[in-house]
This record gives structure tokens, C-alpha cells and sequence, in this order.
């Protein structure tokens, strides 16, 4: 640090969405309308799987777990945000911005982590159907959960510390609607290459490992059914694999698109596309892509709601 009139900056300023003035309230609706969604959607796959013994079962678990991830991303990156829109000054603290890509990184990871243990938990169900249960026992699913939560944390924890240590003095403009990690390493005046080469090594482990761990259980479950064809098998393939490859393309497409080709996204418009992806649409879509498909969890709802009637008409 040189030191010349440097000050050190408390506080950055979030430029938000390339979005016209005109259209601010539109969208602001909108992004409220999807908000709501999701702090609704999840928490009512979480409650029917609380609820409905049935559904006590390790997919269903996970499925709650993920829920829960979701409504998490959500709520670090959209009240901030909405709230960004109606002011004037969009500013941010630094520290709240540290704690922004904290939580961001910890969610995204736990997403991520939980669509792999999702995987396994079908590819096993489905090409071990007998062993199902002794494999996938309650300690390995409270274990591969407590594995994803202490593995989050490091990697949040270890590129928040490489963040803090950095120095921010000129420029505290982020070209973004939220504290994006590589957004940051572009505004500091210090050396950011053990930044870059951190993030390079983790997001390839983080990103590209559990991905071809998905891709891989797939692959077998696809070839466990094909190996006796008939329509309902490949039914059976479509309403398993489905939800999940649709889920897993959503996130895995997108973050890794903007994460492991940096150099390559020079359109902010197609950034910020595809980091709305992720990062709105993806906790939006979940609950409804795993459940409103699925016979088990409609049951469910059908259930609760049949109840509900049925006490008031009392
Ligand atoms: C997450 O999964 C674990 C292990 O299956 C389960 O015990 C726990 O209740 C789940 N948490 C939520 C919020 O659903």
C-alpha cells in the first residue's frame, strides 16, 4: 500500500440491475412477486415433510434440507436488493459485504453439495433397491448433511479471510446486483492472483467435482433401467431423472458458466441473465420442479388440506 491520498473505503456502492429507469417499478414487482415465492414455496415443502410421516424417508430429508438452502440464498441476496431499488444511494457497508459473499458462497456450496447427495440417494434406490435401506441409513444421511455443512464452511470461511485481507481504496463501485465475489478482486488496489489462483482450485473441486458426480450417478441409473426396457421404465427414468436434471442444469449451467469462464462473459446484460438464474429463479423453481411432479408429496398436500376442511366443516 503505497499510501499516498488513499482512503480506505467503508463502504461500497451496488450499481444493481441494468434496468431502465422507467421499468425500475416493474421489475421491483416482479422480483417482489418471486421473493414471495420462494419464502412461501419452501417453507411449505419443509412443513409437509414435518407433517406427513410418509414422508419420512431420506429423499424426502434432503429435499426439506434443500428447501431450506434455498429459502437461505434467497433471503441473502432479495431483500437487499429490493431494497437497493428504492433508494437512492445503493450503498452497502463493507463489513455487510464481506457477510454477503460469506453467506452467498456458504448457500451456493450447500446447494450444490446437497444436489450430489440427492443423486446418490436415487442411484442408489434405484440400482441397490434391496440394500436401499441398510445403505442409506439415518447416520449416513445425518452424516453426508453434517459433511456438507462443515465443508461450506471452510470454503465460505477460507475466501472470506483471503477477501478481508485485501485493501480497497480507489474504486467502490460493484457493477452488480449483490457482493460477488469476483466483482470485489476487480475493485482492490492489493494483489489479488492468490485470490484468483483460490478460487480456480475450490471452484473446480466445489463445482466440477460434484457435478460429475451427478452426471455419473445418472449415467448408472439410466443403464440400470435400460437394461430391461419397456414403457414404464423409461417412464420411471423420465419422472426420476427429470426434475433432477432439469434442477442440476439450472444451477450447475449457470454458475459454472459464470464462475469457470471468467474471461469470456464481457456482456454484463447475459451476466446478469445468468447470475438471475442461480441466484432467483433456481430457489424459485426448486420446491416445484421436486414436488408438484411428485404423486407422494401432492398426497401430502392433498392430506393436509383435506384436514383443514374437514375441522372447520366441524
Ligand atoms: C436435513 O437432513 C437431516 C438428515 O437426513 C435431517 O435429520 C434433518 O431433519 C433435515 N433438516 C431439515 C431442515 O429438513
Amino acid at each position: 500500500m503505497s499510501g499516498k491520498n488513499q482512503t480506505i473505503i467503508s463502504e461500497f456502492i451496488l450499481l444493481g440491475l441494468p434496468i431502465d429507469p422507467e421499468q425500475q417499478n416493474l421489475f421491483y414487482a416482479l422480483f417482489l412477486a418471486m421473493y414471495v415465492t420462494t419464502i412461501l414455496g419452501n417453507p411449505v415443502i419443509i412443513l409437509l415433510i414435518r407433517l406427513d410421516s410418509h414422508l419420512h424417508t431420506p429423499m424426502y430429508l434432503f429435499l426439506s434440507n434443500l428447501s431450506f438452502s434455498d429459502l437461505c440464498f434467497s433471503s441473502v441476496i432479495m431483500p437487499r436488493l429490493l431494497q437497493n431499488m428504492q433508494s437512492q444511494v445503493p450503498s452497502i457497508p463493507y463489513t455487510s459485504c464481506l457477510a454477503q459473499m460469506y453467506f452467498l458462497l456458504f448457500f451456493c456450496d450447500l446447494e450444490s453439495f446437497l444436489l450430489v447427495v440427492m443423486a446418490y440417494d436415487r442411484y442408489v434406490a434405484i440400482c441397490f433397491p434391496l440394500h436401499y435401506t441398510a445403505i442409506v441409513n439415518p447416520q449416513l444421511c445425518l452424516s453426508l448433511v453434517a459433511l456438507s455443512w462443515v465443508m461450506t464452511t471452510f470454503h465460505a470461511m477460507l475466501h472470506s479471510r483471503l477477501m478481508a485481507r485485501l485493501c480497497f481504496c480507489a474504486n467502490n463501485v460493484i457493477p452488480h446486483f449483490f457482493c460477488d465475489m469476483s466483482a470485489l478482486l476487480k475493485l482492490a488496489c492489493s494483489d489479488t492472483q492468490v485470490n484468483e489462483f483460490v478460487i480456480f482450485i475450490m471452484g473446480g473441486l466445489i463445482l466440477v467435482i460434484p457435478f460429475l458426480l451427478i452426471i455419473i450417478s445418472f449415467v448408472r441409473i439410466i443403464s440400470s433401467i435400460l437394461k430391461v426396457p419397456s414403457t414404464r421404465s423409461i417412464h420411471k427414468v423420465f419422472s426420476i431423472c427429470g426434475s433432477h436434471l432439469s434442477m442440476v442444469s439450472l444451477f450447475y449451467g449457470t454458475v459454472m458458466g459464470l464462475y469457470l469462464c471468467p474471461l469470456a462473459n464481457n456482456s454484463t446484460i447475459k451476466e446478469t441473465v445468468m447470475t438471475m438464474m442461480y441466484t432467483v429463479v433456481a430457489p424459485m423453481l426448486n420446491p416445484f420442479i421436486y414436488s408438484l411432479r411428485n404423486r407422494d408429496m401432492k398426497g401430502a398436500l392433498g392430506k393436509v388440506f383435506h384436514k383443514r376442511t374437514f375441522s372447520f366443516s366441524l
